[in-house]
């Protein structure tokens, strides 16, 4: 069975390294950009990025946190894969009555800002309140992705696909981000992410911080190496431009949260898409229309954690498995 997939991403890659596995003659077609996971700070947050109003997404995203690990351990090599955990934080009064809802539905227990700067000594004292989510963890997409290509070195061809009647292969798997909605006609659209690379000393931090600062959303992520990333801007724009404004907001609130950020190096700025849907949900299962066709697309903020998911599902569905029933609610043709 010859696959060929359209798109070499991490998803595109997760994929392609499942089908590899179950002995398929797989290709990936990659048109050398950066993708969204060069940007990507890897949060990976089965109930941290609001999916909780669409029952099957929920628990998509719960099932995907759940194979995180053994994903992990599967590749066997250092992807910056981390299960510290997660501090949700509220600064303000205002803050803390939004958060307060989540982590009530979550049945997540109060912190104190004492116990809060006993797990991060560095956080602000002008923290009010938080909450420790042990199973929100973290993995460096850019590691991700060179593993995930050396496992497949020898199958991804430098090629960008303008149409999938150039593709032959008896199936072909579209994994292409935002570059879906011209190859397949599908609702995917572009959402823009200003993104941030803070470089010092190892140890400032520990946990992934994920907080909402005088209204506004920022999570701030620490490598073990001393990289911290700062994200993001959500915005329905194309363009790839680093604006003052986006990078004055994220400093403004991630220097609110741990005045020590001031000390560190700005390293990188960066701007990503994320694929959106109408519902922002994936697109996973067959084209309408075109038996020939399998689309993982549009997983919009939650790309990296839904990648093992997708990449089982996917896989299973290209060598005929059962179709797993979580699948029908993210057919691609139901907009
Ligand atoms: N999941 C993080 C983001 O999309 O910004």
């Amino acid at each position: 069975m010859s696959v060929a997939i359209v798109g070499g991403g991490i998803i595109g890659l997760a994929v392609g390294w499942r089908l590899l596995e179950r002995g398929v003659d797989v290709t990936v077609f990659d048109d050398g950009r950066l993708g969204a996971w060069h940007v990507a700070a890897g949060m990976l947050a089965p109930s941290g990025e609001s999916a909780h109003e669409q029952e099957a997404l929920a628990r998509l995203m719960a099932a995907a946190g759940e194979r995180w690990p053994a994903f992990a351990r599967e590749l066997g090599v250092e992807i910056g894969f981390d299960v510290t955990g997660t501090l949700s934080l509220a600064m303000t009064a205002d803050d803390l009555a939004a958060a307060d809802r989540v982590w009530t539905r979550h049945r997540l227990a109060r912190l104190r800002p004492s116990e809060l700067r006993e797990r991060e000594p560095a956080l602000s004292p002008r923290v009010r309140a938080g909450v420790y989510s042990a199973n929100e963890w973290q993995v460096d997409p850019r590691r991700l992705v060179a593993v995930l290509r050396d496992r497949l070195a020898g199958r991804i061809v430098a090629k960008r696909v303008e149409s999938l009647s150039e593709v032959d292969a008896g199936t072909v798997v579209v994994a292409a981000g935002c570059g879906t909605a011209g190859l397949t006609g599908l609702p995917v659209r572009p959402v823009k992410g200003q993104v941030l690379r803070l470089r010092g000393e190892p140890g400032l931090l520990r946990h992934v911080l994920d907080a909402t600062v005088d209204g506004r959303h920022v999570y701030v992520v620490p490598r073990a190496d001393g990289e911290v990333v700062v994200g993001a801007t959500q915005e329905e724009r194309t363009d790839s431009l680093v604006t003052a404004g986006g990078v004055h907001d994220l400093l403004r609130a991630a220097i609110d949260l741990v005045p020590a950020l001031a000390e560190l190096e700005l390293a990188e700025t960066t701007v990503g898409h994320r694929p959106g849907t109408p519902d922002n949900a994936p697109l996973l299962g067959r084209l309408d229309g075109d038996d020939r066709v399998i689309v993982a697309a549009g997983h919009f903020r939650n790309g990296v954690l839904l990648a093992p998911i997708t990449a089982d599902l996917i896989a299973g569905l290209v060598v005929g498995d059962e179709p797993d029933p979580l699948l029908a609610h993210f057919a691609p043709g139901r907009f």
